[in-house]
């Protein structure tokens, strides 16, 4: 078996993490035991791209249990961890994955992957997916769908289907209920702030805290930095996102106004050149960037380097920028995504509907995929639901339920007062 990652002998560390996030994962360990005698994947060959985290290898180990061939890559160069990545290619996991591998190598790692022919693809931001259809066309008729984990992932998607470039069908895991109001608001916030902090240590309360974007990840981050007791600003481009953030009680303003305000600045939106060179010729000397959101595309780091006279890292995850005109400026994680190359991304607990929502939608693919259109599929409700329910149950929380006489009343259009 073929696998490239940094060290092996980290694997019994990541073995570790592996256990405790399996400990914190009720629901997908729950779905493991019931698949893990039926094999529903059996037969089929998963190609996946999504950071190599402890939570992603319990996703993997269950893929396999419930039958299925796997051959695994990160998603992004900094995200994944090299203990974790050992103790799944000692596990005897064809995995291609390790701590800051160049984009070529990131590109090498998904090419190694695809090399299992795979009948179906797991991404997280549709680099697999776009692999295969730009270099593999041959391939992609023998897949019979895709999942995809994330907000930009899906919304490319949507637009390979607009415009008549889908080869195969997706099914749109992060826009279930279970995962994008869950992952993206509590996961993101929380794991945000600690890749902020584990990179600085600095203190958040007091400070000027801006946040780019106002959607789940953002309003998320938002609420965590002033549950620390930062001040926070929120920078939007939706009329209705920016309301909703005046109405949560944040100050809002454009980034051009926020640049020379903040000192702590994170963007969460999808979207390139959200600070670009103008507001860092704005910045007050100290002031710490990061990224939650796209890749490395939010935060133009080329404007910063042009402006800048020198360049060193002051500690793991953080470099300082020093402009020519001797102001200071941190960035961590290189503007990738700092919650999990600083961090260790979202919490088990909170990964477990994603990955839960990831299996069942892998299942469905393989059970329906041949009839599904060719076209990016949302979630059952019924699936969303019934997450929401088993979680709850894992909790140890009751809810109440319709009796049969409300459910008449509910539907009842002669009604009046
Ligand atoms: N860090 C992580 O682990 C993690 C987890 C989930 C999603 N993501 C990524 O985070 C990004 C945001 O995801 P989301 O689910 O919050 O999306 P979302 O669509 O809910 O929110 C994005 C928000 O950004 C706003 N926006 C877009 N361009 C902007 C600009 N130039 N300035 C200010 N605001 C702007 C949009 O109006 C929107 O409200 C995506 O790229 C997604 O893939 C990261």
């Amino acid at each position: 078996m073929e696998y490239k990652v940094k060290d092996t002998g980290l694997a019994d560390r990541g073995k570790m993490h592996i256990e405790w996030a399996e400990s914190r994962m009720p629901v997908l360990m729950h779905l493991r035991d019931k698949f893990s005698s039926q094999k529903p994947l059996k037969g089929q060959k998963i190609a996946g791209c999504l950071h190599v985290t402890k939570e992603t290898a319990v996703l993997v180990k269950t893929l396999v249990i419930a039958g299925a061939e796997v051959a695994w890559s990160g998603c992004n160069p900094l995200s994944t961890k090299d203990d974790v990545a050992a103790a799944l290619a000692v596990e005897g996991f064809p995995i291609f994955a390790w701590h800051g591998m160049s984009v070529e190598e990131f590109y090498w790692a998904i090419e190694k992957t695809i090399e299992i022919k795979p009948t179906l693809t797991l991404d997280d931001g549709a680099d697999l997916i776009n692999t295969i259809h730009q270099k593999h066309t041959d391939l992609a008729k023998e897949v019979i769908a895709g999942t995809e984990e994330t907000t930009t992932g899906v919304h490319r998607l949507r637009s390979m289907e607009k415009a008549g470039a889908l080869l195969y069908p997706v099914i749109a895991v992060n826009d279930a209920e279970t995962k994008w109001d869950f992952d993206n608001v509590y996961g993101t916030g929380q794991s945000s702030i600690d890749g902020i902090l584990r990179a600085t240590s600095i203190l958040l309360a007091g400070k000027k805290f801006v946040v780019a974007g106002y959607g789940h990840c953002g309003r998320g981050t938002a609420f965590r930095a002033r549950g620390m007791g930062s001040h926070v600003i929120v920078a939007e481009i939706r009329p209705i996102q920016a309301l909703k953030a005046v109405l949560d009680g944040f100050e809002v303003m454009p980034m051009d106004e926020a640049a020379a305000i903040g000192d702590i600045f994170i963007t969460a939106t999808g979207m390139k050149d959200v600070i670009v060179g103008r507001h860092f010729e704005k910045m007050k000397d100290g002031a710490v960037v990061c990224n939650t959101g796209h890749y490395d595309v939010e935060i133009n780091l080329d404007d910063l380097q042009e402006l800048s006279k020198e360049k060193k890292e002051v500690r793991p995850n953080n470099e300082e920028y020093t402009l020519t005109d001797g102001r200071k400026i941190f960035v961590l994680a290189k503007g990738r995504l700092v919650n999990l190359a600083a961090a260790e991304g979202h919490p088990s607990e909170v990964m477990d509907m994603s990955f839960a929502n990831q299996f069942l939608s892998l299942i469905r693919c393989a059970r329906e995929g041949k009839n599904l259109d060719l076209r990016v599929h949302d979630i059952p409700v019924e699936q969303d639901q019934e997450l929401a329910r088993l979680k709850l149950e894992t909790m140890g929380i009751k809810i109440d339920a319709l009796t049969n006489d409300q459910i008449i009343y509910r539907d009842d259009y002669t009604a009046g007062t």
